[in-house]
């Protein structure tokens, strides 16, 4: 018996020597180390002499890492991705291949994961990549990556990834703020999207989520909106950068890049070409735009924009309240742009309003801006399904001109309404008319209902 109990605490012991031998070899002879070791010898490879290419192949390996304390962060990518910096290491094999177009996203200010997730204290390649059980952010594929210039880049459209702009749109004009909370303001019958690139992180999901809700979440009420592939994948990147990342100040203060698109939608905006024209094109109150930006310095251009009588004495060109990126973004558009954008520009030109048609007119962006066409459908027009309820859908609002009085439609929006069961016996109908009080400001409650006045099919009796 004694020695039984002793032949198995000689085993149990030499089992643990065996484990912790294993242990001790594989930590002495590490992955990273190993691609540290074959960078050094493509190093080498480019040494004058012998001498020099046995000192830089005999290098001592180390763990590399970046501390990112605005982005709260430490990366160690570069242990294994050596050549990141080092353009000599163009078309190396993975990972010590050279990153081309990092630009202005340094390294040692941004590392890596940022952009591509993973986990960035690994130095093991499956947890590095964050291909592991327990960690959420894993790699995101390549064709992805760019959706996370939008956690940064979170206005205006960042060059090269027109699907952040485009799913951004997508999402204020859809109504999808009807249903989802996004930074505060939203309805709640759906998720709140605040972080949705972090906690639902799979593209593949996402994208057939948008083509059709119900295929893989059974029985969502969310809407099919009959999304292209295209308009989907849209705004499959603008969700992925809903990270709700907390960055310190310098990482977020190039929110909109001051490119070409974005200054001539400035131009638009304000205006411009009802005083200047370009190419001959457009207002004659102030000098033609064409070759602005080689009559004058980006300086001289950027102090007359802040204060235009300071620069040109008598000047009657409005002092705009522009940030310096608003008038970057001018002064590029300026020095490309020919008389076909001031044509264009023109063409697309607004109309003078009545006021009544002012009203419609916001009230109709309002109704969309407040996420109300996510319920009620695009034009209000329904088709928006809600089982058990009467009809078996989230009522068309073309009518209510004809149901009801303005004070009572107002009333309907502000206190909200709960639609009563088709069927008691049945479960409630999922989605409810929530109360707006202190969402909807006065103005464009006014403007809503003017708005859905406005709907009212022509020719009808207008109820004597
Ligand atoms: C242990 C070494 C190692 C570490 C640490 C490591 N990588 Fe890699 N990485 C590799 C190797 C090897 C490849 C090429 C083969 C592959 O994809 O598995 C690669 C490929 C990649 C690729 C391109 C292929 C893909 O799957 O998209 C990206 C992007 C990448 N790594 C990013 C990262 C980031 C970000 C980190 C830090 C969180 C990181 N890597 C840390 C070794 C490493
Ligand atoms: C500012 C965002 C950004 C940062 C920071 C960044 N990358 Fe990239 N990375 C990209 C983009 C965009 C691509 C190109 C994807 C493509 O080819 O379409 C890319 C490509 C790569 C590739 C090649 C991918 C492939 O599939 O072949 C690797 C490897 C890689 N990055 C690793 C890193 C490592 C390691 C770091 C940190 C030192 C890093 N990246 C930092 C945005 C970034
Ligand atoms: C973590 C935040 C962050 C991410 C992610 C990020 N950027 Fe940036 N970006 C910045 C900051 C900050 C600057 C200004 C850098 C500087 O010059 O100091 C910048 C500068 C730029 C500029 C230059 C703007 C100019 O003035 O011309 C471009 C273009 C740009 N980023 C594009 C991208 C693209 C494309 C991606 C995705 C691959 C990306 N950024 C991802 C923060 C970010
Ligand atoms: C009528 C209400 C409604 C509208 C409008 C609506 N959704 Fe949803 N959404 C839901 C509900 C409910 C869910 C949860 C069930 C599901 O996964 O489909 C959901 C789920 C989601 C999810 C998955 C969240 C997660 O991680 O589980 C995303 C992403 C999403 N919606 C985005 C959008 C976008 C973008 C729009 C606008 C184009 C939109 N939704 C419009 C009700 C709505
Ligand atoms: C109310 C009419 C008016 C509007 C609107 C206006 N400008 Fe001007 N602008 C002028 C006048 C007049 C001058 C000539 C006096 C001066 O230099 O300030 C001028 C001068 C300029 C100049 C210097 C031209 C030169 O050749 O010296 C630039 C550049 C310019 N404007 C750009 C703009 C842009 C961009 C906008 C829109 C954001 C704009 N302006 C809006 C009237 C206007
Ligand atoms: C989450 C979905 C949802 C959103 C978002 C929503 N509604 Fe509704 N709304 C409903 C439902 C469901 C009803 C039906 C209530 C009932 O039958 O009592 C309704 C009823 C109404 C009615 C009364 C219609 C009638 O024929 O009785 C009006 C008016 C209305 N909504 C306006 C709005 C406006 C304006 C907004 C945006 C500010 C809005 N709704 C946003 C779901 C929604």
């Amino acid at each position: 018996m004694r020695n039984r109990v002793r032949l198995v605490f000689f085993l149990l012991s030499l089992a643990n020597m065996v484990l912790l031998g294993l242990a001790l070899a594989r930590a002495a002879r590490p992955g990273w180390a190993a691609y540290q070791r074959s960078y050094h010898r493509l190093e080498a490879q480019s040494e004058p002499n012998a001498a020099a290419k046995a000192a830089t192949e005999a290098a001592p390996v180390a763990i590399a890492q970046i501390i990112l304390p605005g982005l709260q962060r430490v990366d160690r990518c570069t242990t294994c991705h050596q050549g990141v910096e080092n353009p000599a290491m163009k078309g190396a094999p993975e990972p010590l291949s050279y990153h081309p177009g990092i630009g202005r996203h340094p390294p040692s200010r941004f590392g890596c994961t940022i952009c591509h997730g993973g986990q960035g204290l690994a130095t093991d390649l499956a947890a590095a990549h964050g291909r592991v059980a327990h960690w959420h952010q894993p790699l995101l594929p390549r064709e992805y990556v760019r959706a996370s210039c939008g956690q940064c880049h979170t206005k205006g459209d960042v060059p090269g990834v027109p699907e952040l702009a485009e799913g951004r749109h997508l999402f204020d004009t859809h109504g999808c703020r009807g249903c989802h909370r996004l930074r505060g303001v939203g309805g709640t019958i759906g998720p709140d999207l605040s972080r949705e690139g972090a906690t639902r992180r799979d593209p593949a999901w996402l994208e057939r989520h948008f083509l059709d809700p119900r295929a893989v979440s059974p029985n969502s009420v969310m809407p099919n909106f009959h999304f292209t592939p295209g308009q989907a994948k849209d705004l499959t990147y603008y969700m992925l950068s809903l990270t709700g990342e907390e960055m310190s100040n310098y990482y977020t203060s190039e929110s909109v890049i001051p490119s070409i698109p974005y200054g001539r939608e400035l131009f638009a905006r304000k205006d411009c070409i009802t005083c200047h024209s370009i190419g001959g094109v457009g207002g004659k109150s102030g000098p033609d735009l064409e070759g602005v930006t080689r009559r004058h310095s980006a300086r001289w251009l950027d102090e007359h924009f802040v204060n235009p009588t300071l620069v040109s004495p008598g000047s009657t060109m409005p002092a705009y309240d522009l940030t310096a990126d608003e008038r970057t973004a001018l002064i590029r558009f300026m020095a490309v742009a020919t008389d076909k954008d001031a044509e264009a520009l023109l063409a697309g030109g607004a109309k003078a309003l009545t006021p009544e048609e002012a009203a419609v007119e916001a009230g109709a962006r309002a109704f969309v801006h407040y996420g109300c066409v996510g319920c009620h459908g695009q034009g209000a027009a329904g088709g928006v399904a809600n089982p058990n309820s009467q009809g078996g859908q989230v009522p068309s609002l073309i009518h209510v001109a004809d149901d009801y009085k303005k004070s009572e439609v107002m009333a309907i929006v502000l206190n909200g309404e709960r639609p009563p069961p088709a069927d008691p016996a049945k479960p409630a109908p999922p989605l409810t008319m929530p109360s707006w009080k202190g969402t909807v400001n006065e103005e464009d409650l006014h403007n809503i209902v003017e708005y859905l006045w406005s709907l009212k099919p022509r020719g009808e009796g207008s109820g004597w």
